[in-house]
């Protein structure tokens, strides 16, 4: 902490605060005034905001706030596992544990020119995590804000154990919407998913842009690398790219499932929308010494220009 605590330097875009829990959070400031906050509580991105300070991602009002659970809403790792595919507690322990800043990396970085400011955080699994998941590894995250605001996440996690694993992953992505039913998915047209409300039955997307009047809960595979996620009202889309992810986790949980989730308000299903930059269908095993690369870039444009941010690739 201290050769970090030492790098916070408001006028370089950075600077280091804690939460009321005292745990440490890294805000990410650029220089027209977009911003993201990251918190070492499960290397989760908790805020994104654009240059008019709007808050570009959902956090939940009924949200715990409180380790170890994960705040319900921002940017969550889900790592090693997604959903309730293996042994392990929903969505992995990634998104539970502390992470810490990256020895290996400068602590924060911002390049030459100013045109992002980054920060680097790592996972090592402990003695109990080892426990429940015998397989050592190192997960390094970088978040990058750009300076016009496009948020991007890389995750690097490699093997340092002597025997291959194999994980799944998400980027479990809360976005803020104005209204659920006004907002439809562009990119995801005629793709297989697997049904997470129908015992992950494989069906094929008939339809043109994916809308929503009900609770969604589906992983579109072998998916293109961007997505985009049109918000009429909000007169912005959301352009998602991605490298190494093959698929898309979409979920809603409309009216009767929000009733049933402690940390989320009944009605807020119709303000948020998530997204997941994943790779859920097939596993990804890595050997010894092998390392999995998964970048996930976030764009809030305007809804005018929405088509001509969707044949560029991942940047970073
Ligand atoms: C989604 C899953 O990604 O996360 C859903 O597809 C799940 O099945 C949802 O309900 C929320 O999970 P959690 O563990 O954060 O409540």
């Amino acid at each position: 902490m201290g050769r970090f605590a030492n790098s916070t330097d408001r006028s370089s875009g950075l600077e280091v605060v804690r939460d009321w829990n005292g745990v440490t959070q890294v805000v990410l400031r650029s220089p027209k005034g977009a911003s993201a906050r990251v918190s070492l509580h499960g290397g989760q991105v908790v805020s994104w905001k654009n240059d008019r300070g709007e808050e570009l991602l959902f956090t939940s009002s009924k949200a715990f706030f409180k380790p170890p659970n994960a705040t319900r809403g921002g940017i969550q790792m889900c790592f090693p596992q997604f959903g309730y595919s293996g042994t392990l507690e929903r969505h992995g322990f990634a998104r539970n544990l502390f992470w810490a800043l990256d020895d290996e990396h400068a602590p924060i970085n911002h390049n030459d020119n100013g045109s992002k400011v980054s920060v680097d955080l790592i996972l090592k699994p402990s003695e109990d995590d080892l426990k429940c998941w015998p397989h050592c590894f190192e997960f390094r995250l970088r978040v990058f804000l750009s300076k016009d605001g496009d948020l991007s996440l890389i995750s690097r996690i490699r093997n340092v154990n002597g025997k291959p694993f194999s994980f799944s992953f998400a980027y479990h992505t809360y976005l803020s919407v104005s209204d659920i039913s006004e907002v439809r998915i562009e990119g995801l047209e005629t793709l297989d998913y697997l049904d997470n409300l129908s015992h992950q039955e494989r069906f094929t997307e008939q339809g043109d842009a994916i809308t929503f009047e009900s609770e969604v809960d589906r992983v579109y595979v072998s998916s293109p690398n961007v997505v985009a996620v049109l918000d009429h009202e909000k007169k912005h889309s959301f352009v998602i790219r991605k490298e190494g992810l093959p698929d898309v986790v979409v979920w809603n949980p409309w009216e009767k499932k929000s009733r049933t989730m402690v940390d989320f308000g009944d009605e807020e299903y119709k303000q948020m929308l998530c997204v997941d930059a994943a790779a859920v269908e097939r596993a990804i095993t890595l050997k010894p010494g092998e390392e999995w690369t998964g970048k996930m870039e976030l764009s809030a444009v305007s809804s005018t220009n929405c088509s001509d941010h969707l044949d560029h690739p991942v940047s970073i």
